[in-house]
């Protein structure tokens, strides 16, 4: 289990959209799916931590859960197979098959459906028991790779932001923008942060999820904002999301998944819009990753 710790580079890139212009803002996105083209996006930071508490352990494998189109399950996967470590995922409802499905298992990743009651119980204190007896000694990571280790890995994600900012005649920004599932990655940015900057995280998620909790237990009170952009539940996709992504995607080139940072960007052109930020704002938009995801809506 070696390698994982050193962090690839994502590039900084001005993002010149049509509909940012009128009002004076300006963007730039953190191109985090350009990382790697397995464990993509915000997953590397997310699982870091993780990952060096299970090396330190000298645990002979890691354990998480995620649905059928996980993209956290992937990055496990694949940095189980890269890194040599053993890895085993327990899934959300009944055996699938779809693409993600099928990495997981071309990975190595030992699979376990655990139906719908089954997975709702993850929440449980004692909902790790038999797999620690089934798997002993492996490490178990929470969904998503989330919790207080998954955050203080996402706070090294600021850093190589700001290391451009010169790159891109940016002398300073006034905030970040991105998708929020469990808050994990948002947490580490306003942790990174620490009141210096606004973080707007755009809710890919019902409110009913517990998110501002969440982040709230994380990261405090103060340093973030939190927006409704889930268009009616976690995976809805409607017709003006798809066509404002097919839009933004033709003018800049940046692919775009419909369930986080399409419905990301589309909250920040509704906030943009209707003057939340003033004129020479600039923002840094947070491209978290899950393309593989992507194969689930075509
Ligand atoms: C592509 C993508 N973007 C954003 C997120 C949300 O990240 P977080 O759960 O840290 O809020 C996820 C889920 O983990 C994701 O897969």
């Amino acid at each position: 289990m070696t390698g994982f710790d050193t962090l690839p580079n994502a590039p900084l890139q001005r993002l010149d959209l049509s509909w940012l212009r009128p009002f004076g803002v300006e963007l730039a996105v953190l191109r985090l799916d350009l990382i790697d083209p397995l464990i993509s996006g915000n997953k590397w930071f997310k699982l870091l931590e993780h990952l060096r508490v299970a090396q330190h352990l000298q645990a002979p494998g890691v354990i998480s859960l995620g649905g059928a189109h996980s993209n956290h399950l992937h990055a496990l996967a694949a940095a189980g197979k890269r890194f040599g470590f053993a890895t085993a995922g327990l899934l959300r409802g009944h055996p699938q098959d779809t693409a993600t499905v099928r990495d997981l298992e071309a990975f190595g990743m030992h699979l376990h459906w655990l139906g719908y009651a089954g997975y709702r119980a993850r929440h449980q204190a004692d909902f790790w028991q038999p797999w620690q007896a089934h798997y002993p000694g492996w490490h178990c990571v929470p969904e998503g790779g989330g919790g207080p280790l998954g955050a203080n890995g996402c706070a090294l994600i600021v850093e190589q932001a700001r290391s451009q900012l010169a790159a891109l005649g940016w002398s300073d920004y006034d905030g970040w923008w991105l998708a929020v599932g469990t808050g994990t990655t948002l947490a580490g940015l306003v942790l990174a942060e620490a009141g210096a900057r606004e973080v707007h995280g755009a809710l890919a998620v019902p409110l009913d999820h517990g998110v501002p909790a969440q982040v709230q237990a994380l990261a405090g009170d103060t340093g973030y904002q939190l927006y409704q952009a889930c268009r009616g539940g976690f995976a809805k996709v409607d017709e003006t999301l798809r066509g404002f992504m097919t839009a933004c995607e033709a003018e800049s080139d940046i692919p775009l998944e419909p369930l986080y940072t399409g419905k990301a960007l589309l909250a920040l052109r509704e906030q943009v819009e209707s003057g939340a930020f003033t004129f020479g704002t600039r923002l840094i938009f947070l491209h978290t990753g899950g393309l593989q995801g992507r194969r689930g809506f075509t």
